[in-house]
Formats: C-alpha cells, sequence, structure tokens
C-alpha cells in the first residue's frame, strides 16, 4: 500500500481528488490534513469516510500546513504529497492578504522541509494560471512571465518559487501545476460567484 498526504482534501478540488483516488487506485491509502477553514467543510467526504474510514484507507488529520508538528504528525509514512491547501479566494486576498502569505507561501515551506526530511517520492505543488496575471488574448505557455496582479496569485506564486527552490537545492521531487478555474459540486459559493 503506498500512502499519500492530501492537504486541503475537506476544500472543493481537493475533495474530488481524495475520492477519486481511493475509487481508483485500491492500492493506495490517503492521510487528509485541513485545518477546516470557513472553506473545508468534512461533509464534503463524509461518504469516503464512512467507505474507506473503516479500511484504513482514509484518515483525517485537523491541522494547520503552517504547523509543523501537525504536518509531521500527518506526512509520517507517506511517500507522496500534495499540497492542495491554500486561502484560495482571490476577493478575501485583498481584505486579509496576511492570511493568504501566511498558509499560502509559510505553509509550503513547512511541508517542503518535513518533505525533505521524510524523503518523499514526489511533491506536487498545485499552483494556479492566475501566477500569469492577466492574459488579454491567446493563452500563455509555461515558460510566460509570472505577473501576479493580487495577494492570493502573488502568495500563490511564491509558494511556488519556495517548492522550486526546493527541486534546485535539495532535489526534492516537485511537481508544480498551475491549472485554471474550475466550478463544480463542492465548490464553496463564494468562489463559484467571482465567475458571475
Ligand atoms: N478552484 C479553482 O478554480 C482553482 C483554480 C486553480 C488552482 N486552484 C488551486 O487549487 C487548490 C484547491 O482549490 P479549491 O478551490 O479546492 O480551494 P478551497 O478554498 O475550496 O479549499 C481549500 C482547503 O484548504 C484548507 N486550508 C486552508 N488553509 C489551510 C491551512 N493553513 N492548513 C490546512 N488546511 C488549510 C481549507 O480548510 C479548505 O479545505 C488551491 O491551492 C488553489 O489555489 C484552484
Amino acid at each position: 500500500m503506498k500512502h499519500i498526504l492530501v492537504t486541503g482534501g475537506a476544500g472543493f478540488i481537493g475533495s474530488h481528488f481524495v475520492r477519486y483516488m481511493l475509487e481508483k487506485y485500491p492500492d493506495y491509502a490517503i492521510n487528509m490534513l485541513d485545518k477546516l477553514t470557513y472553506a473545508g467543510n468534512l461533509s464534503n467526504l463524509s461518504d469516503v469516510q464512512e467507505c474507506y474510514g473503516p479500511l484504513e484507507r482514509y484518515h483525517f488529520f485537523q491541522g494547520d500546513i503552517c504547523d509543523p508538528t501537525s504536518v509531521k504528525e500527518a506526512m509520517q509514512g507517506c511517500e507522496y504529497v500534495l499540497n492542495f491547501a491554500a486561502e484560495s479566494h482571490v476577493d478575501r486576498s485583498l481584505e486579509h492578504p496576511g492570511h493568504f502569505i501566511m498558509t499560502d507561501v509559510y505553509g509550503t515551506y513547512v511541508l517542503l522541509e518535513q518533505a525533505r526530511k521524510e524523503h518523499i517520492e514526489r511533491f506536487v505543488q498545485i499552483s494556479t494560471d492566475e501566477v500569469y496575471g492577466e492574459i488579454l488574448s491567446g493563452n500563455a505557455g509555461e515558460d510566460a512571465n509570472v505577473i501576479p496582479r493580487s495577494p492570493y496569485s502573488a502568495s500563490k506564486a511564491g509558494g511556488e518559487f519556495i517548492a522550486q527552490a526546493y527541486f534546485v537545492t535539495y532535489g526534492l521531487p516537485v511537481i508544480i501545476t498551475r491549472g485554471s478555474n474550475n466550478f463544480g459540486p463542492f465548490q464553496h459559493p463564494r468562489s463559484l460567484f467571482r465567475f458571475s
């Protein structure tokens, strides 16, 4: 059995990932670490807890990715880490930029540091296409400039750069994704309203 630490799994995209992995890959078990902020909701995963908890394939840890003790406990025995946890709502980042810098930059550092100690085989940092800033026409390739325009996108870019530095400096096997906007079941209404 391979073990994955998924952070932010009580949120929108993380909860889909946890369910998908457990359904599709019977040889994987998931430790899920989430602070349960206003954006996290364990009911997004109530079916998962019921189905896979008794099989020891799903364990929930309530904690903050900025807290090294919580991170150490949740990462123990894992081979892989996927960091979905984030302050993720752009409009809130205008009101509380410090919260975003703390979770999206410092929290990412805490995870990377523990991943290095645990010799994690793959660390996936979930970032966002918002790091490119405004794309007025066409699309942005991986080598496009990073020009974040909000405290949210700037802190996600900061998390990415720290992850990249751990790859180059320490050889930690890091992958960074820059997905674009999603919508669907389990999405926080505050996030969906950004599309209107
Ligand atoms: N939703 C999108 O359209 C979109 C697009 C591109 C990238 N992303 C990225 O994907 C990831 C997931 O996005 P989402 O929309 O599911 O976010 P979300 O806001 O729905 O979920 C975030 C989760 O992280 C948890 N969390 C927040 N701070 C934490 C902390 N300090 N410690 C532990 N847990 C914490 C929350 O409780 C919540 O469960 C984020 O990293 C986001 O930047 C999202």
